[in-house]
């Protein structure tokens, strides 16, 4: 890995083209990762996508011009061994997480919950930063994802709050010691994937006719609004060592949940 990159967009604009680029989500196959691959796909990258399965074709139609590769970020060795089989690549973006509500209240559980969230949520990023780096190009990138639990704190969110503070913690320093990659974060808003299929259908709707008349955006965020944020970091080559909020000004009015 050189230390310098070149000044090839000095004097225009960059382009959000991923031509000739290869990218890796991990946790590709759904919501947010899939809108990602999807963007990335249409941008002209090859694309990869990581999770602990492989769907079949005829079963995930959707997934045909991504390549597959099995890997549980909680387990050291596979993530290894998954990105040495990928190889030389460009951009990677981390959205997998531990499902949603696993970690338990602070106080109605023991260690187990949070133990396990830490496991998935911020050693799965560190490991995928740290096995992804040897075989990223120069002027390459990382993308990890936290929620605006980072900066408003909910009751029962103790662990993904924590999680996602070492996270954005992790990027910065990133951002230093991996140089001239360039490491941000998004950090979304409510955005209405799969992840909540955990509720029940009409308390599902319930919130998102909360979303729709709270939120300044007026509307629920999509995988494509986080796609598109996320091309932005692949591909302006002056943005490292931030954190970007795709909320629809969530953060700017009272919690809905
Ligand atoms: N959706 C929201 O409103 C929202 C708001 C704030 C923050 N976030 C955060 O944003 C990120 C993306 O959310 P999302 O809504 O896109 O979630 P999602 O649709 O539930 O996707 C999570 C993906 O992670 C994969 N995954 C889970 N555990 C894994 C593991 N151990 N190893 C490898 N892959 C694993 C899953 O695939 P497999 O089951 O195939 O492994 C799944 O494709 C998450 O970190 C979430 O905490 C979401």
């Amino acid at each position: 890995m050189s230390n310098t990159v070149s000044d090839q967009h000095q004097g225009s604009a960059p382009s959000l083209s991923l031509q000739g680029k290869k990218v890796v989500v991990v946790g590709g196959k759904t919501g947010m990762g899939l809108g990602i691959a999807q963007a990335a796909y249409a941008g002209g990258a090859s694309v990869v996508v990581a999770s602990r399965r492989i769907a079949s074709l005829s079963e995930r139609p959707d997934l045909a011009n991504f390549e597959q590769i099995i890997l549980d970020i909680r387990d050291e060795a596979a993530v290894r061994q998954a990105f040495d089989s990928i190889g030389a690549f460009d951009h990677l973006a981390v959205t997998a997480a531990p499902d949603f509500g696993t970690w338990g209240a602070f106080m109605d559980s023991d260690m187990t919950g949070v133990r396990s969230y830490f496991e998935g949520k911020f050693l799965g990023s560190w490991a995928c930063a740290r096995y992804a780096t040897p075989h990223l190009s120069t002027g390459g990138t990382i993308t990890f994802f936290t929620g605006g639990a980072a900066v408003r704190p909910k009751p029962g969110f103790t662990a993904p709050t924590a999680a996602f503070v070492a996270v954005e913690a992790l990027s910065g320093s990133l951002a230093l010691e991996l140089a001239p990659v360039r490491v941000n974060t998004i950090r979304p808003g409510f955005v209405d994937t799969e992840m909540w299929s955990i509720l029940p259908a009409d308390v599902r709707d319930g919130l998102r006719a909360k979303v729709r008349e709270n939120f300044p955006a007026r509307r629920a965020g999509t995988a494509a609004d986080i796609a598109h944020a996320a091309l932005f970091l692949m591909t302006n080559p002056y943005v490292t060592g931030t954190v970007i909020e795709v909320t629809g000004g969530e953060n700017l009015v009272p919690s809905v949940m």
